[in-house]
């Protein structure tokens, strides 16, 4: 998009193509299709920890009402792909795998799936699912990450390869805080959290035919899940069809394939119906993936006039008996501030629980917990403001990677939050602000993630109503994807939005990757722009000499005609264009150019609290906060706020409540509905301030965007948890902040 000053809809606040659908029941999520001769299906989870299923009785499920098959290791069809994946040697070894249901007797964590009931009702399934019964060999199991710290290990994959990330990363010398004339040390510990999202984990199954499966599920990826359920059945991918229309949210928990997805998968191949099955909120907890709980060391040491010198961070995360799940917890800490000595440690304690997932901002909001906290903690050492404490040490250029930042304007984003959140407010003695029995403090927290981008392709086609179809395989769990594309394509063919439809979240449509890790806009928003330029170029093709000596940018679509800007009066009726084949798709990929290569790419954030502690019940509100962004380019300044607010609230729930309490004794938690897992409602959120510096960046794609999802929650935490050390000289390093804590 060269001439900004051309564009109408980038940028503009445009409500979102599919709110209508979305707040009158007309989206359909994957529990909701409804198909001929449909069945239904519920889980059984194990009781044990650890172990072995020596048996299960089900007799009385067989024999109740309705029920169809009930189904467990001991009577699974074979999945055929469960005996030769990690067989093919054109396969990079790699460290576990999901969980292979009903493969054999073996007990990972507790809550497990044994079974699955399937019958004509879902009433009748669960009923006589609470029928079936498992035996165990049980074995002594592991669910403590503090306990199991002795443990700890270096992810194979680093192990492996030397230049993995995650290795121990050293600039400088080795731990050299220890020696600095002014340092702390601490540890820092958050909690397993889940993703918990409104629509829970569901998927509907359905074999067309004998080695043809169409599946209706909650996915992040629509070719990342066919993928693998065409891997588990030996199925070439174009006999996998995967539907993903609309998801109610995820926050990545739909970003790895379940046991329970594969669990419908094999009822519908047992029953030769279609089923349907939803996890329950408490199943959400046990097998869908959660931030895993994490053991973070943070030492630092500055110079009395506020240099860093030396920083090193350690973490110990938790994973899987049967898997290695990794996230960049120590990232920030290697690019964020000057310091000439930076160590980082990163290591796994294999625990008997179900895998963790990327939950939003996902290791990277772990470790800024610790980091930015840090941060505040020296800041206070020193006597410093906590934003000029990170002024003196902020870096102008990629210090990790010896390499200039693509953009970076997070000065920019400090001055617009200190204003706006009233900075100046601000006392440098904890506890010196209060309002009665309220103590009011302010904190803040910085958070950054990768400008990600990846390949993706669109197909773009007129149609004969003289409107455009965009077509692409990505998903869109909330952001509002398909609304921002249609910005890009109005404005790259110069026709109204309304005239544009870009459809999404289908296997079958051209490829993209999975809606993750912040980059969709930064990779299908370049195939958008791509697919459309290539539209355009094509009917100008087509529609003679006129338009074969008009520049490019010169060839619009209005309502009804290609036409040139320059002089509107020049034009061609689609209708003649489709006569020539004009209605035919064009597929264009678009893929990352090499700029990654000379550029270290993140966008950045900052976030601003104001709290009011409760003195005496320890109580704590968010009464101010204030997210400022640089993501590039801001396409939708509606939908890119909602996600700032969205992810601000997150950080609110991480900050203060959010927990899945392990009983240790039997390897289940506690926790099991939102009574006891306690999210942030509208009650407990302020009205979030957000925005952004909308700085376009050149070298990520040609819109300019970095990306919003993930910086919108990294940071937060920190800095709910500094301002409530400044309103009250207490300083948490456990999240959450419970009042338990403070008084
Ligand atoms: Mo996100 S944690 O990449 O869904």
């Amino acid at each position: 998009m060269k001439d900004q000053a051309q564009n109408k809809q980038i940028g503009a606040g445009m409500d979102r193509v599919d709110g209508h659908l979305k707040v009158t029941g007309g989206a359909k999520y994957s529990a909701e299709y409804e198909l001929p001769n449909m069945t239904y299906a519920v889980l059984v989870g194990s009781t044990v920890a650890k172990g072995r299923l020596t048996s299960i009785d089900t007799k009385a499920a067989e024999r109740a009402p309705g029920v169809l098959a009930v189904i467990t290791h001991f009577n699974s069809p074979k999945v055929p792909g469960y005996e030769t994946a990690g067989k093919d040697p054109s396969q990079p070894a790699t460290v576990g795998g999901p969980l292979k249901i009903f493969k054999d007797d073996k007990i990972h964590y507790n809550d497990q799936i044994i079974a699955v009931v399937v019958a004509d009702s879902w009433e009748r399934a669960r009923f006589a699912a609470r029928l079936v019964k498992g035996q165990y060999a049980q074995e002594k199991h592991k669910t403590n990450l503090e306990a199991s710290v002795g443990d700890a290990f270096l992810p194979t994959a680093a192990k492996k390869n030397p230049k993995h990330p995650m290795n121990d990363y050293q600039r400088g010398q080795t731990d050299a805080y220890k020696t600095g004339a002014i340092k702390l040390e601490s540890e820092y510990v958050i909690p397993t959290e889940v993703h918990h999202p409104m629509e829970l984990q569901a998927i509907t199954a359905h074999w067309e035919a004998p080695d043809r499966l169409t599946i209706y599920d909650k996915t992040q990826g629509t070719l990342a899940t066919r993928r693998d359920f065409a891997k588990e059945w030996n199925l070439p991918e174009e006999n996998v069809k995967v539907i993903a229309t609309f998801v109610g949210g995820a926050f990545g928990n739909a970003l790895h394939s379940w046991p329970h997805e594969s669990a419908a998968i094999i009822a519908a191949k047992v029953v030769n119906r279609p089923v349907k099955l939803m996890l329950t909120r408490e199943q959400m907890f046990t097998n869908v993936g959660y931030r895993p709980y994490t053991w973070q060391k943070l030492g630092m040491s500055a110079t009395p006039d506020g240099k860093i010198t030396a920083i090193t961070h350690e973490s110990i995360g938790q994973t899987s008996n049967y898997e290695e799940f990794t996230e960049s917890t120590l990232a920030q800490t290697r690019m964020m501030y000057q310091s000439p000595n930076v160590t980082t440690r990163y290591r796994l304690a294999s625990l008997d629980v179900c895998s963790p997932i990327w939950m939003r901002g996902p290791g990277e909001a772990t470790g800024a917990f610790a980091l930015e906290s840090a941060m505040d903690e020296m800041a206070h050492m020193l006597n410093l403001d906590p934003l000029e404490f990170r002024l003196r040490n902020y870096t102008e250029q990629d210090p990790e990677k010896n390499k200039p930042w693509s953009t970076k304007f997070l000065k920019e984003c400090y001055q617009l939050g200190a204003e706006r959140i009233g900075w100046n407010k601000r006392q440098l003695k904890p506890g010196s602000l209060r309002d009665g029995e309220w103590l009011i403090g302010y904190g803040m927290g910085v958070g950054t993630f990768g400008a990600h981008r990846g390949a993706a392709t669109v197909g773009a086609q007129l149609r004969p109503d003289g409107t455009v179809l965009l077509q692409c395989a990505t998903t869109d769990i909330g952001p509002g994807t398909g609304t921002v594309m249609t910005q890009i394509a109005a404005d790259t063919l110069g026709l109204d939005a309304k005239k544009i439809r870009f459809e999404l979240g289908n296997s079958s449509f051209p490829k993209a990757g999975t809606q993750g890790g912040s980059s969709t806009v930064n990779s299908v928003g370049p195939a958008t722009q791509e697919a459309c330029l290539a539209l355009k170029e094509k009917l100008r093709t087509l529609a003679g000499a006129a338009f074969a000596s008009a520049k490019k940018e010169d060839v619009t679509l209005t309502d009804g005609y290609l036409a040139l800007s320059s002089n509107p009066g020049t034009r061609v009726a689609y209708a003649d264009l489709i006569k020539q084949g004009g209605d035919k798709a064009v597929t264009v990929e678009a893929k990352p150019g090499g700029e990654g290569q000379q550029y270290s790419m993140y966008s950045f954030s900052v976030h601003f609290a104001e709290v009011r502690v409760h003195e005496l019940t320890g109580e704590v509100r968010v009464s101010k906060l204030v997210s400022c962004a640089d993501a590039g380019t801001i396409i939708n300044e509606k939908t890119a706020g909602n996600q700032m607010k969205g992810g601000a609230v997150g950080g609110i729930g991480m900050a203060l409540m959010e927990a899945a309490h392990m009983d240790d004794r039997f390897g289940r938690y506690v926790t099991k509905d939102f009574a006891d897992y306690h999210v942030p409602v509208h009650a407990d959120s302020p009205d979030v301030q957000v925005a952004f510096v909308n700085q376009p960046d050149p070298h990520v794609n040609a819109l300019g965007t970095k990306g919003i999802g993930e910086i919108a929650i990294i940071g937060v935490a920190p800095a709910i948890a500094n301002a409530v050390f400044n309103a009250t000289g207490k300083r948490i390093r456990e999240l959450p902040i419970t009042p338990d804590k403070l008084i």
